[in-house]
């Protein structure tokens, strides 16, 4: 069991959790992530390592309620603990040592996107980063990529905050506009599925190297189910333990999005239960 040692809301939707996990925290990387389960009989689900205090022993996760157990998970509070936490899984990611990196992260990706961030600004890195969301009361960790960030743009789909528009328009506009892509040595870019491929059809078009974590259904999480098996230039990679970090320029975006969407009849379900106070 590990036990929620703090929980803070950060939008209507979003939570973020400080959980206590030693052995976790004592390993983990930038770019890796744990699978938990809420309780013994709940499914298994993937969440990045959004932070992480070696000397505390704890490890800090971000998520979105978006279904039956990110809503279950939602509902427990501090003190309370997650049946268990299996970590750190997952490659690090590979971060350049020195140069000009944009960071750029849609919805809860800002979450993922926040330890590489981190990790950057301390070995130096010049950082530009756009975070975007559909509105603005759904922007997250704002100060915290601040805090680490040269220059940080903030996007919203309606415009209720900032520059109106995708995360990948402004990229688009910015390097249109003044910011030389030959001075960018890659751009990382975390979120949904379509503003990745997007963000990627950007930055192929400018010729900048763009980094992207891949998010497909996972299961075991060390490479033996299968299920988190993504295209990358031609080769099958599992996500799991090839990435989540791919070349987005690689990937092949339409086969991750029929996969992605393969069980979204029985999580409808799955997620009417959850808010009509079912269980499984
Ligand atoms: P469901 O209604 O069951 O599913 C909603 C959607 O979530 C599905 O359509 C599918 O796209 C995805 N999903 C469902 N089950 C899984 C699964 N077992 N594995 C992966 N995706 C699934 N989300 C965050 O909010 N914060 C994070 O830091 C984060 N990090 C992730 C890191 C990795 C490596 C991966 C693969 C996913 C990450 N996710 C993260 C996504 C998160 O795992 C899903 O939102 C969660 O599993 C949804 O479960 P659910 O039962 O609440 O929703
Ligand atoms: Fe099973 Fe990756 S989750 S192989
Ligand atoms: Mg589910």
């Amino acid at each position: 069991m590990n036990e929620i040692l703090k929980k803070r809301v950060l939008t209507p939707v979003t939570k973020e959790i400080v959980v206590s996990a030693p052995r976790i925290a004592r390993k983990a990387q930038p770019g890796q992530f744990v699978i938990l389960r809420v309780s013994e009989e709940g499914e298994r689900i993937p969440l990045t390592i959004a932070d992480f205090d070696r000397e505390e022993g704890t490890v800090t996760l971000v998520y979105q309620e978006v279904g039956y157990t990110t809503r279950l998970l939602g509902k427990l509070e501090t003190n309370d603990s997650i049946m268990d936490l299996a970590g750190p899984l997952g490659l690090p990611a590979e971060l350049p040592e020195k140069g000009r990196v944009v960071a750029v992260g849609g919805g809860v990706g800002v979450a993922p996107l926040l330890p590489k961030c981190k990790e950057l600004h301390r070995r130096g890195i010049e950082l530009i980063s756009i975070i975007g969301a559909r509105s603005s009361d759904l922007v997250i960790l704002e100060d915290e990529m601040r805090a680490c960030s040269n220059e940080l743009h903030i996007c919203t789909d309606d415009g209720s905050r900032g520059f109106k528009g995708f995360v990948s328009d402004k990229l688009k506009q910015m390097f249109e506009t003044g910011l030389n892509p030959d001075e960018v040595d890659e751009v990382i870019a975390i979120g949904p599925i379509p503003m990745m491929k997007a963000t990627c059809a950007v930055t192929k078009e400018f010729g900048v190297k763009t980094w992207v974590s891949m998010n497909p259904i996972m299961v075991d999480g060390t490479g033996m189910c299968g299920a988190c098996r993504v295209t990358v230039g031609g080769e099958t990679k599992f996500a799991c333990v090839d990435g989540p970090m791919f070349d987005g320029h690689l990937v092949d975006w339409d086969e991750a999005w029929r996969r992605a969407n393969s069980y979204r009849e029985q999580e409808h379900i799955a997620n009417e239960r959850c808010r009509c106070g079912g269980e499984h």
